[in-house]
């Protein structure tokens, strides 16, 4: 299926919770070819069409660890496109809470206490290793994503109550797609 290769960018399907994909943590990537600038251009697609900040490679249910990013969300803005393969959190200062949404819990928004300042290692599309310290908005999106590919999601950093609602909420949206929106 050679001719299939030069199909181009795509919009890739997003998982939303409870599918149970989103709990199967991501391998390592391996291999920096061809196929993986693919699935980071599909997965950057995907994210812009939504839209959202981030957008984690087992939330279109690929068990890979990576997901890219771009915080840079005014009309005006240029675009800040930044790619996370095979990442570690080195680093973790402060405390901060922030109202997150995630594109796998549509309609949702709850606060999450993250970290307020992270250093962060991980490799390119091409496996340049790079580290970034950030802060703000890219740090809760980098520790937001990261969590993704160990299969973690933010209702599990949510109280015992909190989790439940939104559960709820989701899989009464999972039956009726249209209506609950
Ligand atoms: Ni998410």
């Amino acid at each position: 299926m050679l001719e299939m290769k030069s199909v181009a960018m795509a919009v890739r399907p997003i998982l939303h919770y409870p599918d149970k994909r989103l709990r199967v943590p991501g391998e390592e990537v391996t291999e920096f070819d061809e196929e993986l600038a693919e699935l980071v251009e599909d997965m950057a697609e995907t994210m812009y069409a939504a839209p959202g900040v981030g957008l984690a490679a087992p939330q279109i249910g690929v068990s890979k660890r990576l997901f890219v990013i771009d915080v840079a969300t005014g009309d005006d803005e240029p675009s800040d496109l930044r790619v996370f393969i095979n990442p570690e959190i080195v680093e973790k200062n402060g405390t901060v809470c922030y109202e997150e949404g995630c594109l796998s819990f549509p309609g949702v928004h709850e606060e999450v206490k993250r970290a307020e300042r992270i250093l962060v290692r991980a490799k390119d599309a091409s496996g340049e290793t790079f580290e970034l310290e950030a802060d703000g908005l890219l740090a809760i999106a980098v520790q937001h994503e990261n969590d993704h590919l160990d299969g973690k999601l933010m209702v599990d950093h949510l109280s015992l109550l909190r989790r439940r609602l939104v559960h709820r909420a989701m899989v009464k949206r999972a039956a009726s797609p249209d209506a609950a929106e």
